[in-house]
């Protein structure tokens, strides 16, 4: 079986063709973000357009990187939301005309279910075999959540927590922006905090009831002050300093994610096999640390995703797809694309 996935969520156009098994045929990405740094973040319509010019060669790339036919498709897997909703609609417009004229199913996969399996997809060979239950923390650029995932008959994913404001790589990047450093600032910050040193205070984020949920626009706030108060703002002060301040920023987003870790585990109702990693923000180094840190401390394995699965990428898309199965497929007409997470995200905890 030859499955086909489509990613055009944001600013990656990403075209992908995977087995059964899981094994990668092909995983393409055209990445804009060159488009798109001159504005310091992703511009909607730019992402649409560029979109629009890269699919189908993409497509056919993909194709025939994977030593297939189109004819060889069984299944289109497309990220339907959330995202953009213009750059949505020129992914779901490709798959739907594609899968016409080729007479095959199409699954509208929920972009967060991309990454939420996104670990255990690998570079070379099939999939890793999933558990029967894990947890799977995805942080990127709209999203921070824990969420459980129970494979019996099918799968259930439960959202165990959200974020009440700003998700983690947001505030990476709004971060990044004020100390003058370029779009994406995520790998920018990990970077230069990777010679530096956590001398700066930026207090953790706790809520008054014992809610696991994460709150990362306070620390923005007071990062933003801190770094202004210390002339660190668009690019001045010492390099020293800004490295020791990335670093700071850095252990203070990682040790809200593991403390909202503990209060899971102390709250949780049965116990996960393995903690995924997964986002963007999954191929931070200080987090990769300290996440696996946390796992050897609880007795749980931790999966890092390798790199290329961490950012939006249309093999996580058709892996997702492939784990809802025959119970996702639907007709390439029924696909609607949704902007936010709510619409049809995994449901939150009451
Ligand atoms: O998953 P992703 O590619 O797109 C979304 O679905 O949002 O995540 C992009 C986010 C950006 O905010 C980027 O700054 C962040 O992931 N990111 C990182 C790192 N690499 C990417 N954040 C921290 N450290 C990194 N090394
Ligand atoms: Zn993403």
């Amino acid at each position: 079986m030859n499955i086909l996935g489509i990613e055009t969520s944001c600013d990656e156009t990403s075209v992908a063709v995977i087995d059964e098994r899981g094994a990668i045929g092909s995983n393409l990405i055209a990445s804009q973000i060159e488009r798109h740094q001159p504005f310091g973040g992703v511009v909607p319509e730019i992402a649409s357009r560029e979109h629009l010019e890269h699919l189908m060669p993409l497509i056919r790339q993909a194709v025939d990187e994977a030593g297939i036919t189109l004819g060889e498709i069984d299944l289109i897997a497309v990220t339907a939301g959330p995202g953009l909703i213009g750059a949505l609609l020129v992914g779901i417009a490709g798959a739907q005309g594609l899968a016409w004229a080729l007479d095959v199913p199409v699954s509208a996969v929920n972009h967060l279910e991309g990454h939420i399996f996104s670990p255990y997809l690998q570079r070379s060979g099939n999939a890793i075999e999933l558990p029967s239950r894990f947890w799977s923390l995805v942080v990127s650029g709209g999203h921070s959540s824990v969420y459980e995932v129970e494979r019996n008959d099918g799968v259930s994913i439960r959202a165990l927590n959200r974020t009440r404001d700003d998700a983690a790589g947001e505030i990476f990047d709004k971060v990044a922006k004020v100390l003058g450093l370029p779009y994406p600032g995520g790998p920018e910050i990990d970077r230069l905090a990777s010679t530096g040193r956590a001398t700066f205070d930026l207090p953790l984020a706790k809520f008054k009831d014992d809610t696991p949920d994460f709150s990362f626009s306070g620390l923005k706030t007071m990062a933003i002050r801190v770094a202004r108060q210390h002339g660190l703002a668009e690019g001045n002060g010492d390099a020293r300093q800004l490295s020791d301040f990335c670093a700071s920023f850095q252990d203070a987003v990682t040790s809200q994610i593991t403390d909202r870790l503990d209060q899971l585990w102390r709250q949780r109702t049965s116990t996960p096999a393995e903690l995924v990693l997964a986002g963007g923000v999954a191929a931070n180094s200080e987090l990769r640390r300290r996440i696996t840190e946390w796992g050897e401390r609880h007795g749980v394995l931790v999966r890092l995703p390798e790199k290329i699965f961490c950012t939006d990428n249309a093999a996580m898309i058709a892996f997702a797809a492939l784990q809802k199965g025959e119970a996702g497929w639907t007709d390439a007409r029924r696909v609607k694309a949704f902007s936010r997470g709510r619409d049809r995200g995994p449901k939150k905890p009451a």
